[in-house]
């Protein structure tokens, strides 16, 4: 058997409509749009309807992956759900995504809070790799809001719901994970917890007294740990590939924080224009924020085939995992028509806003000119 690897060949979203902006939190908490805007970057984040969880949310963005790919359920020979947001304890929710999509194989559900796409990303590769496994769909799915204190102002502004899948298939064609690394630092484990829930200290009407159900975050601890651990598990999975960060076309980092990301920019010396940024329309959406970013930059051509892109994580734990993945060639890759597609849609998206824009702007006079006439006419009557 020659190499082995595993190419990204399908990918897809699902977000809910519900968007909570920033002053919808003004409305709820002691906050403002300005000091979540310049604090954090982030302006909205969507919120879960009546009929979204983490399973019909990954089923979703799985059926828009495996469209890209050209392939059915029945095609998939694994399936790995990062999330920290099940449906239920028991049973797995990877599970229930497997039934809900009519596939016919294995599945686990992966926790390593928000850095837990990029480990089932590397675990994928590994079964891919060594010969285990063919087609593999890796997804990342959350409704973090369930765990989100919405009296909490130094959280609740931070945390969305959303979805995100990626079909990984077998292939000759040196693509896919190039490099790796996974870390974890359990002393940090209560600078980001949710203190009730588990079998540590269950929910009772005294972890509710006490709000323990809910996220508790050390801020300044754990940013000051992401800008470390971003810039430094870059720079070491670059160097395992090979490669430098000049060759690197798109970073595409957990989002959680714009100022972390820049940060972290500055620490690489790479231009911010290289780090994919969607945090201002999703806010952090824990272990879906890695992938979103990524299907989100491959519909805006934002990478073509061929290019390398490196991927961070980091989140509760304390966990990180980065990777460097190489997008397959044109040719061979199925997905090629829709690396062209997408570019085309958000060209054609931004053209149809610029005609909006001009339209707008061209027929303000006469609408201010009809305005002004109205109040002119109501006060001489
Ligand atoms: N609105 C207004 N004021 C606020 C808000 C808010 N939403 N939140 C906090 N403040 C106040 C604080 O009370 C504090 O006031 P004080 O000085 O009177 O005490 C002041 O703002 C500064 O607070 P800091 O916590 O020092 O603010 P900081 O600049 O560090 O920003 C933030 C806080 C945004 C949480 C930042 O620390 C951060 O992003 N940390 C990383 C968090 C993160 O990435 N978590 C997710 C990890 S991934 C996962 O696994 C889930």
């Amino acid at each position: 058997m020659g190499e082995r690897y595993a190419k990204i060949v399908g990918w897809g979203k699902y977000v809910p409509e519900r968007v909570l902006s920033n002053h919808d939190l003004e409305q709820m908490v002691d906050t403002s749009d300005e000091w979540i805007t310049t604090r954090t970057g982030i302006k909205e984040r969507r919120i879960r309807g009546p009929d979204d969880t983490t399973s019909s949310m990954a089923v979703e963005a799985s059926k828009r992956a495996l469209e890209v790919a050209g392939l059915s359920p029945k095609d998939i020979d694994l399936i790995i759900v990062a999330t920290s947001s099940p449906d239920y304890l028991l049973p797995s929710v990877a599970s229930i995504v497997q039934d809900k999509l009519g596939a016919r194989c294995g599945a686990y559900t992966l926790v390593a809070a928000c850095s837990g796409w990029v480990y089932a990303l590397v675990d994928a590769h590994q079964y891919i790799a060594n010969g285990a496994y063919d087609t593999i769909l890796v997804v990342g799915s959350e409704i973090i809001s369930f765990a989100v204190d919405y009296t909490d102002r130094t959280t609740c502004v931070l945390f969305g719901d959303g979805a995100a899948a990626v079909v990984l298939q077998a292939s000759e064609e040196p693509a896919g994970v190039l490099s790796f690394e996974l870390g974890s630092d359990g002393s940090g484990a209560e600078f980001l917890y949710v203190p009730g829930c588990g079998s540590a200290n269950p929910l009772n009407e005294h972890t509710f007294e006490r709000r323990e159900q809910f996220i508790r975050m050390n801020g300044p601890e754990v940013f000051k740990f992401a800008v470390r651990i971003i810039a430094s598990s870059l720079k070491r999975v670059i160097g395992k590939a090979g490669l430098l960060p000049d060759d690197i076309a798109l970073f595409i980092p957990h989002q959680a924080n714009a100022r972390i990301i820049e940060a972290a920019a500055r620490f690489m010396h790479q231009p911010m224009e290289k780090f994919y940024i969607n945090l201002d329309r999703y806010g952090n959406t824990s272990a879906a924020s890695v992938p979103l970013a990524l299907v989100e930059a491959l519909e805006e051509g934002r990478c073509k085939p061929g290019d390398k892109v490196a991927m961070v994580a980091f989140g509760a734990g304390l966990t990180w995992a980065a990777a460097v993945v190489q997008l397959g060639t044109g040719e061979l890759s199925p997905a090629y028509q829709f690396f062209s597609l997408g570019r085309a849609r958000y060209l054609a998206k931004k053209a149809a806003y610029a005609v909006q824009d001009a339209a707008q702007a061209a027929l303000l006079p006469l609408y201010t000119f009809v305005q002004r006439r109205g109040r002119r006419k109501r006060r001489r009557k």
